[in-house]
This record gives structure tokens, sequence and C-alpha cells, in this order.
């Protein structure tokens, strides 16, 4: 006897009349008549649930099986058959049930077999991966992650750790959460009154990282290309729907390379991993598309198989102005582009996406390359329907001396960052990178409208249950 993931009990792993075990939980039972029952067990490995066929040959039916609920541990052991039932080819025949867990309070079950609202679904994050959509997000967000690791692997780059502690800000945004061991109330204090941290665990103020560039881009100028893929965190106080105080961004960082490559390298891996959920992910997707979003699934398909537009911000702006459509923001040439201006242009303007390119430099970071104009800089954003800035990018600011000007400008202390001048100062050569935020990349696949749907346990001002 076998003991099979409902994965590899429905996919035929062993042939029709294997005597087989199956362990999960149980989504529902339905009693057809005296002595039959059908429970369909989950255990997440797939999107289907498998059945399992119960009658009163089992010594424990009318004393336990006939009493399950949803949500109850069970063990299944019998001989797999094949079924009509919708999406699976087997069935198992129990000959032995065992209940490992029971469910103490059927009634008060959060996870009930019926459509729960999302908001609710969120106040019990930790049941809701025994939800489908659930379910779904969580195996299309693992097949995601595996394919940002497999698209750099095959592609030459080395996956660099970057710390999550650090003492710089790498967007120059001040939008850091303070990591310190003192007591705030007795710390010990400078004479001007502020915290002395020389005294704190690092001796020195430090912080959660908000990005990694920083330091992968010191590896991208010894191993060529590179990557982080980890945890950042921002204490911005945005109450919206596409961020979260901790997300994940995948950074590949090319030495040598230019805007233009790094547009392209940013459309080739976007498409690599709609290609992977598409290939992987076809049971899930067709939930989506049946549940979430009805275009869910054609869309993605779309995307893999046209190019990205290419538009310069300034092109943009212009466009916008001109759009027959008025915007709550406005539209000037030195002003950011809004969400609203983002999903215009991609979603009204193009249908696709669309990497903007040569913002203005003084709405983006410091370590972005002054282009010749002197006022705009190589930074690049790719915008998707439905979300907007999906991937912020740029060429960085090779020459030493641009880079203490911008430094200088944006207020922050080139001594503070001196490592990171350093490799402006041995072998500089022009490089760049871009930020992929993984959330929003969920969000994006999987048709939701809420970001905090695509972690498990989401980060948000006011919010860090579990
Ligand atoms: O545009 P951002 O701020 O760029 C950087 O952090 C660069 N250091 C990246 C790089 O060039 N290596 O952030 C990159 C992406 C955004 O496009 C967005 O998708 C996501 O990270 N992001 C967030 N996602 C969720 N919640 C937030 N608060 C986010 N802030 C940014
Ligand atoms: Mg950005």
């Amino acid at each position: 006897m076998t003991v099979l993931s409902v994965q590899e009990a429905l996919s035929g792993k062993v042939a029709a009349g294997g005597e087989v075990s199956v362990r999960g939980w149980v989504r529902t039972r339905r009693d057809a008549k005296n002595g039959l029952s059908f429970i369909h067990i989950s255990d997440g490995s797939c999107f289907h649930p498998i059945q399992a066929v119960l009658t009163d040959a089992l010594p424990n039916y009318e004393s336990e099986a006939r009493r399950l609920t949803a949500g109850c541990a069970v063990i299944a052991t019998g001989t797999l058959v094949p079924s009509q039932g919708k999406g699976q080819a087997f069935e198992i025949q129990a000959t032995q049930l065992e209940v490992v867990g029971w469910v103490d309070d059927p009634e008060t079950y959060p996870i009930q077999p019926k459509a729960h609202s999302l908001e609710f679904l969120r106040e019990v994050a930790h049941l809701r991966p025994r939800t489908n959509l659930f379910g779904a997000v969580t195996r299309i967000r693992d097949c995601l992650a595996k394919a940002v690791h497999r698209y750099f692997h095959e592609n030459g780059y080395f996956w660099i750790s970057t710390p999550i502690i650090t003492t710089s800000d790498a967007e120059g945004a001040g939008q850091m959460f303070r990591v310190s061991t003192l007591d705030m109330v007795n710390a010990p204090r400078l004479p001007d009154g502020s915290v002395d941290y020389s005294r704190d665990f690092f001796g020195k103020e430090t912080f959660l990282t908000v990005s990694g560039q920083l330091n992968v881009e010191a590896y991208a100028l010894s191993m060529s290309k590179v990557y982080t893929f980890g945890p950042t965190f921002r204490a911005e106080q945005s109450h919206t729907t596409r961020h979260l105080a901790e997300f994940w961004m995948v950074e590949p960082e090319i030495a040598f390379a230019d805007l233009a490559e790094l547009a392209s390298v940013s459309e080739d891996f976007l498409k690599y991993l709609f290609r992977a959920v598409l290939n992987e992910r076809a049971d899930d997707m067709a939930f989506i598309a049946e549940r979430v979003e009805k275009d869910a699934v054609d869309r993605l398909e779309r995307f893999v198989n046209a190019p990205f537009e290419r538009i310069e911000y300034s092109d943009a702006i212009e466009l916008l102005r001109k759009a027959d459509q008025s915007f709550e923001f406005p539209v000037e040439w030195g002003l950011d582009l809004q969400t609203e201006h983002e999903r215009w242009l991609t979603e009204q303007h193009v249908g696709r996406p669309v990497v903007v390119t040569n913002y203005p430099e003084h709405i983006k970071a410091f370590y972005m390359r002054l282009n010749d104009d002197g006022k705009t800089v190589a930074a690049m954003d790719v915008l998707a329907p439905g979300i907007g800035e999906i991937i912020g990018g740029s060429q960085r600011e090779e020459r030493l001396d641009q880079l203490d000007t911008r430094m200088v400008q944006f207020g922050l202390d080139p001594a503070h960052y001196s490592w990171y001048r350093d490799f402006r100062r041995y072998g500089s050569v022009p490089h760049g990178g871009f930020g992929l935020g993984f959330e929003r990349l969920v969000v994006y696949v999987c048709g939701l409208s809420n970001i905090r749907d695509a972690i498990a346990y989401p980060r948000a001002p006011g919010n860090a249950e579990y």
C-alpha cells in the first residue's frame, strides 16, 4: 500500500486497482443513501480534491464517517478506481478511514463549503489557504518564485543574499523601519537630545532594508550578472490595494548593461514567468478564470505573444494631456505619474504592458544615471494593465562626481555611502538593474484586486497579525 498526495493519486502515478492511502482535510461530505457517503479530501497538492467513497462496510461508518465535517483531518485507505467526476480521473473506494483530527465546533469553523468574502478571509489568514482561491494563489505564487530562480539560473546569473538589517537607505526616501534593542524611554541621549545609537546593539542606527540593490550592485561589478530575491520593508503610510509594508522583491543587476538592455531583460523575464504559470498551473488558472477574472488566462497568453510597448516619459505626458479623460491628479512634465495615469497608458492607450523610460531626474532616486540632457535620468518603469507599476529600474550613475552631486542634491551624506562610492572608484562600469515587486506580480497573474491577498500574512499600516 502506497501513501500518495492527492495530486499523485489523481495523476495516475498508481494504476487503477492499486491500494493507496491519501491524507488531507475534508472539504465536503455528501450522504447519498443509507450506507453510502462521499467525501472530498484536499491536501493542497493540486487544485482538485479527491473523492473517497465511504460505505457501511467500514467499521466506523456510522460512528465516525457520517460525523465528518469540513476541516476534519483524515487518512483514507482503499482501492483507486476510475471516477466519473469532473476533473478527476480517479477516486478511492475506501476500505479504511482514520480520523486524525476532528473539528471542535463545526458550526463555527470559519471555512465552510461556500463562497466567503475576501475581507472575511483576511481576518482568518491562518485558515484561508484551505479555500480554493488561496490554495490556487499559493501554488501560483510558488510556481512564480521557482520560475524566478530558474530564469536566472538558465541565463547565467548568481543569486546573492543581501542583508535585511542595514544602515543604508537604498532608496533615499526615508521610509525605513528602525531596528533597535534600546528601551526608547530611557535610551542614552546625545547632548542635542537625540538617541545615542553608538550604545545600541550594532553601535549604529540600523533599519530593515527597503531594497537589496546597493548591495547587489557591488556583486554585479565583480560577478557580472546577479540578482537578489528577498523580503523588503517600507514604512510608507499607504493604505492602498497596491502597497504592503513587507513585500518581496526580485532585483537583477547587470554589469555593462544600458537602459535598452534592461528593458528587454525585463520583458523577457516577465514573459518567462507568465509562460511558467500557463504551463505548470493550468488547473489553478482555470479556476481563477472561472471565479476571479474571466480574461485571466487569455490576458497572460496575449502578453506572452505581444511585444511590450516602449514610451518615453515626455511622450507619455503628451499622450496623457491629449487624453479625452479627466484625471484626479495633474498631468505636467516634471510630476510623477500616478496610478490612474499609469493605468490609462497601459489599459486605455496601449492595451498591454508598457515600459516608460527617461523620467525627470528630480522625481527618481539618487542612484539613477543622469542623461545627457541634464533633465532626465535613465530610469524605466514597467506598467501592467490592471495594476500600473510592477517593475522599477534604471541604469545606475557610474560616474563618481555625478553620483556625489546627486547625493548632495537629495540631502544624503556621501560619507555614509563610502562603500557604495568605492566601486565607482575601482573599475567602475555602466551597469543597471530593476526591481520586480513580487506580490504585484502575483496580483497581476491571479487577477486579484488587493495585494493583501497575494502574500500569506500581509503587513500593512495598523496590521501585523500572526
Ligand atoms: O520602484 P522601486 O521603489 O525600486 C527599487 O526599490 C529599486 N531599488 C529596484 C531596483 O532597481 N533594483 O520598487 C520596485 C518595485 C515596484 O515597481 C513595485 O512593484 C514594488 O517594488 N513595490 C512594492 N510592492 C508592494 N508594496 C510596496 N510598498 C511596494 N513598493 C514598491
Ligand atoms: Mg518605483
